[in-house]
């Protein structure tokens, strides 16, 4: 499996203001889709590609255009909904799916609310997003209902994950791709990262 944790200053900066308890709604939502845009650099580097002549005013030219079947970018909600905007804000060829899912509080076990995906996934690069990757319990279960749906392309896209996290997917998903900006040591008694950014579906729609 291979994890990527950016670790880019661009970046840092703004996850700083994202992690600050100073930072209010908007302006985390505001940060938190800007820092997805900037990561789409490194989520998209490896798009599928078709050869594509077009002509230039001068000559022709030899160029490239999104092969299909269309990569999907899925949301995992709520608070996934922000890291797909970002990405497709600089992509935007692309198919999209959503994943209802909340981490029931106490016993912290994820519970899905809505699927809603493409036809067939089959041959199609999928990108999941939801940018806390903590226990690890709702990416497990979003992979699993991607793989029932042929999905064996995945990359995985969060802002922060935990070592924890990172540890539980590479177990039960070892050919899942992990992209994360930065990535934080441990969880906390209530499976919360710790130093961490909060709760941030509640951050991101001021709930
Ligand atoms: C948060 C977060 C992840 C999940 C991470 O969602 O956005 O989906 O918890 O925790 P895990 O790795 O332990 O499963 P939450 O349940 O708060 O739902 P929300 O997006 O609707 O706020």
């Amino acid at each position: 499996m291979t994890v990527k944790v950016l670790n880019h200053p661009l970046i840092n900066v703004l996850m700083t203001n994202l992690r600050s308890q100073e930072t209010s709604s908007f302006e985390f939502r505001y940060t938190a889709k800007k820092i997805s845009s900037l990561m789409a650099f490194e989520v998209f580097k490896d798009l599928n590609v078709d050869r594509k002549k077009i002509n230039t005013p001068l000559e022709s030219f030899l160029g490239v255009k999104t092969k299909d079947p269309k990569p999907c970018v899925i949301s995992i909600l709520r608070a996934g909904l922000i890291i797909a905007e970002g990405i497709t804000d600089i992509f935007k060829d692309v198919s999209i799916g959503h994943i209802g899912m909340y981490r029931d509080e106490k016993t912290l076990s994820p519970v899905n609310y809505l699927i809603k995906l493409p036809s067939n996934l089959q041959n199609r690069q999928c990108f999941l997003c939801d940018p806390m990757l903590a226990t690890g319990g709702s990416a497990i279960s979003s992979l699993e209902t991607l793989k029932q749906n042929n999905a064996s392309d995945i990359t995985l896209v969060c802002l922060l994950a935990s070592e924890e996290g990172i540890k539980n997917v590479k177990e039960k998903f070892s050919d899942v791709t992990i992209i994360c900006a930065q990535k934080d040591n441990h969880l906390n008694e209530k499976g919360f990262i710790v130093p961490g950014l909060g709760d941030a579906g509640d951050r991101i729609f001021d709930t």
